[in-house]
């Protein structure tokens, strides 16, 4: 059975109504400062329709990963401070997730008006692996909008997570699909039924073990599959290579090995990196070939040449998908892989996804044109479970009412 949609609540009528929509607000902070807004704007427009059709919208959603129990450096405030000044209207922030504050500020809301509860994750139920403890979450959630409350779905980044405030609350309150989910699943969709070819996807970021699955998932489906980022320095210890200082999951080389052997020359591998001595104050950096980095430096981005050759295999593609940036791109002296390569894909024909925080934060961040690529999605780990194939309890739950 297909999702209802918030034109469908809208359709029923939500004046009066209180409505709790799941938002992926899960933005990068330095100092209490927001880095890149992408994911706020992103939710803001569901927010907006609902309130501007009457609805008392509650918004819930998680920033990083505090330990179950309110911690004031994953505090939402920021947040709600954003949300407000993008859609031009005070966003009340709750001091607590369902307690005597949240409870307050909902009942005091009138229609059109938003609140945002704090950090879901400061309640242990959000994220336990205890069935019971997750419903008894979302039932505090159900109660608190009343009778007539319905629930959003509209955190796409969220979807793959199996939480309170994303699954369990779905299957105690009306749900609806919100827009954002909406059209991140229609995108993801073009890419796993029958994409033009060539199809090349580029996975970076630093752990191996994060993306094999996804690797495994994808080299039977892509044309070239090319890595970058700090998990090539295991692939290049599978070869024989010196790797230094740099990342090293030094048990995923035999499954290296083992993928390097199966693939062929669907996986493309950097030649060179940009190697220091240190990360954050680096006083030598040097490009060197990816196996041959002494002790005393790390690679911390990918070589000129690197970039190079991925921009050649990018060239011809008709689709390309993008997930990881290919160095530590904050750091000024390590983004030139990330920025070459995202430039690369914006100069190729090719229907473009880029999946993830922190591409997508990269992208903004090193002053990319946000419209060169076809789609930036609001999900990380959820775009790349999407294309391995795997069930998204967020997303699932709101086909089965
Ligand atoms: C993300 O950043 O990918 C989402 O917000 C999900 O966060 P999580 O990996 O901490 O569940």
């Amino acid at each position: 059975m297909g999702m209802k949609t918030v034109a469908d609540l809208i359709a029923q009528g939500v004046a009066g109504r209180t409505v709790l929509v799941r938002s992926d607000l899960n933005v990068p902070l330095a100092d209490g400062v927001i880095t890149d807004d992408g994911r706020v704007r992103a939710a803001a427009p569901t927010i907006d329709t609902l309130a501007k059709a009457g609805a008392r919208v509650v918004v819930t959603a998680h920033l990083g990963r505090p330990k179950g129990a309110p911690d004031p450096d994953f505090s939402l405030a920021p947040v709600a401070t954003r949300l407000g000044e993008l859609l031009g209207t005070e966003v009340v922030l709750a001091g607590d997730v369902v307690g005597e504050s949240a409870q307050a500020v909902v009942a005091n809301l009138s229609d059109g008006q938003i609140a945002l509860l704090e950090n879901v994750r400061f309640d242990p139920r959000e994220t336990s692996k205890a069935d019971a403890e997750r419903v008894a979450l979302a039932e505090d959630f159900a109660t608190m909008v009343g009778q007539r409350g319905a629930f959003v779905s509209d955190g796409f980044g969220v979807v793959h997570r199996k939480q309170a405030s994303v699954y369990d609350v779905a299957t105690l309150l009306p749900a609806y699909a919100g827009d954002l989910v909406l059209s991140e699943v229609d995108v993801l969709r073009t890419l796993t039924g029958d994409p033009a070819r060539p199809y090349v996807v580029v996975l970076g970021g630093s752990k191996v073990s994060d993306k094999l699955a996804v690797i495994e998932a994808l080299l039977p489906k892509v044309d070239k599959l090319l890595v970058g980022g700090g998990m090539c320095f295991t692939f290049a210890a599978a070869q024989g290579g010196r790797v230094g200082g740099s990342l090293l999951e030094k048990d995923m080389i035999g499954t290296c090995e083992r993928l390097l052997a199966d693939a062929g020359d669907k996986l493309v591998l950097p030649t060179d990196v940009v190697a220091a001595d240190d990360l954050k104050a680096p006083s030598v950096t040097e490009v060197l070939p990816v196996g041959e980095i002494p002790e005393g430096r790390m690679g911390l981005d990918i070589g000129p040449e690197s970039v190079r050759r991925f921009a050649g295999e990018l060239a011809g593609a008709k689709t390309v998908f993008w997930n990881g940036p290919m160095g530590v791109f904050e750091v000024p002296e390590f983004a030139a892989g990330t920025k070459g390569l995202a430039q690369a894909i914006i100069d190729s024909e090719a229907f473009s996804v880029v999946g993830g925080g922190d591409s997508a934060a990269a992208v903004r961040t090193l002053g990319l044109a946000e419209d060169g690529f076809s789609h930036i999605s609001t999900g990380g780990g959820a775009s790349l479970e999407y294309l391995e194939g795997k069930d998204l309890p967020g997303a699932t739950v709101l086909s089965a009412g």
